[in-house]
């Protein structure tokens, strides 16, 4: 067999997939014709390294090194991105965990435990608007009775983008029942790693965090005619709840931010009928959470009374808090005397420590600490230590020697 393409290969094969010439950024969004692309191009990957990789009726990927009957170690990440994201924020865990293959078999290592490359669909809930989609389903932490009736920005139900994409969620999804241990490798989305001077870290745990859809009615009217004092504007009403959002989260060091707006009808002459803004907040206790939403929610109601607009406030998406298991974390760390750093962004390993999966995380350092951005960037050789550390990492757990 060929040698498979190394790291830095893979990632100039992914490198055109979903960008904007314009902005250099990413569109790979799920179920979209640049997803479809990046899963045939894991599964190719997979084959390479002579792996039989399955597909589940959702786009969920698997693909298992070792068929033996113990619990297998589990290590992967998301193709998939936010609108005009980052290169890195889920790829560098795919490229990565195939790159950690090839350095184990180079090392001459066979996993005594099966070591299995997973894929997880709509990590970012770009499109659907729930975060971490295909993990959710896979653990059961969401029911697709449920998520089909989820709709697009353009009204295409999740069932209907699924079948379009050529997937049928009614063959069945993922098992996980294989999954003992979950290793999701990530490029760090903050400064902490730069900070400290550390190439690799591990996670302690993840802020718990969620999306709410705020709705702000008021009265369509003429921009010109109607008088200030007359005017039911629900632009306003938006307007001051972003500001106090922002303060609210700046003063208790806490996150939030609205950063998607739909305005209807949206013309520039009239006094708009309908805001609806989507409110990402995130806190480090899920109290905390809870009392900075409804904080939110307060404000922005007393406005609306102030405003003659009416407010209604939808939770779309809520990760509850996840500490990783610090025994494990603690034993990792020791590999490489790596930092165990928090993060106050959201992961599939999240949802599969949630659902009682012993998981941890390797981040790569951020030299900015941008993401979610055309601008978000790792060194490549920060990127080829971090496969180092995964392999490390995998060596460990599948219970060979490092
Ligand atoms: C995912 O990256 C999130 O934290 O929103
Ligand atoms: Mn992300
Ligand atoms: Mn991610």
């Amino acid at each position: 067999m060929p040698a498979p393409p190394d790291f830095e290969h893979m990632w100039r094969q992914l490198a055109p997939v979903g960008r904007s010439a314009s902005s250099g950024g990413y569109f790979r969004q799920p179920w979209t014709s640049a997803e479809t692309e990046l899963r045939s191009w894991f599964a190719e990957q997979c084959a390479t390294r002579g792996l039989a990789v399955e597909t589940d009726g959702l786009g969920n990927q698997v693909a298992w090194w070792g068929d033996a009957d113990v619990p297998g170690v589990l290590t992967g990440s998301h193709l998939d991105s936010v609108l005009d994201g980052g290169a890195y924020d889920g790829p560098l865990g795919v490229a990565s965990a195939l790159a950690a293959v090839d350095v184990l078999r180079d090392r001459g290592v066979t996993p005594a435990r099966p070591l299995g490359i997973g894929v997880f669909v709509e990590e970012e809930g770009s499109r659907f608007g729930r975060a971490c989609l295909g993990s959710r389903l896979v653990t059961g932490a969401t029911t697709w009775d449920e998520a089909k009736e989820l709709r697009d920005r353009d009204g295409v139900f999740l069932a209907d983008a699924v079948a379009d994409a050529g997937l049928d969620p009614s063959r069945g999804l993922l098992s996980l029942d294989r999954v003992g241990t979950f290793v999701e490798l990530h490029v760090e989305q903050g400064r902490d790693l730069v900070d400290r001077g550390a190439a690799v870290g591990l996670a302690s745990e993840i802020w718990p965090h969620g999306r709410w859809r705020f709705d702000f009615r008021g009265q369509a009217n003429h921009a010109g005619t109607t008088r200030m004092e007359d005017r039911h504007d629900p632009m306003l009403t938006y307007a001051m709840t972003a500001l106090a959002a922002n303060k609210q989260a700046r003063l208790s060091g806490e996150r939030a931010t609205f950063g998607r707006l739909a305005v209807e009808p949206n013309g520039t002459n009239a006094v708009p009928s309908l805001v609806t803004a989507w409110l990402d907040a995130r806190a480090s206790s899920d109290d905390a959470l809870a009392e900075l939403v409804a904080s939110i929610e307060r404000q922005a109601g007393d406005r609306a009374g102030r405003d003659g607009t009416s407010l209604a406030v939808t939770a779309e998406s809520v990760s509850g808090s996840v500490a990783f298991d610090p025994g494990l974390a603690a034993r990792l760390a020791a590999l490489g005397d790596w930092p165990v750093i928090p993060t106050q962004a959201g992961h599939d390993a999240g949802i599969l420590s949630a659902a009682g999966i012993p998981t941890a995380m390797v981040f790569v350092r951020n030299p900015t600490g941008v993401s979610h951005s055309p601008d978000e960037h790792a060194e490549a050789g920060d990127c080829l230590a971090g496969v180092e550390a995964l392999a490390d990492v995998l060596a460990e757990l599948t219970g060979a020697p490092a």
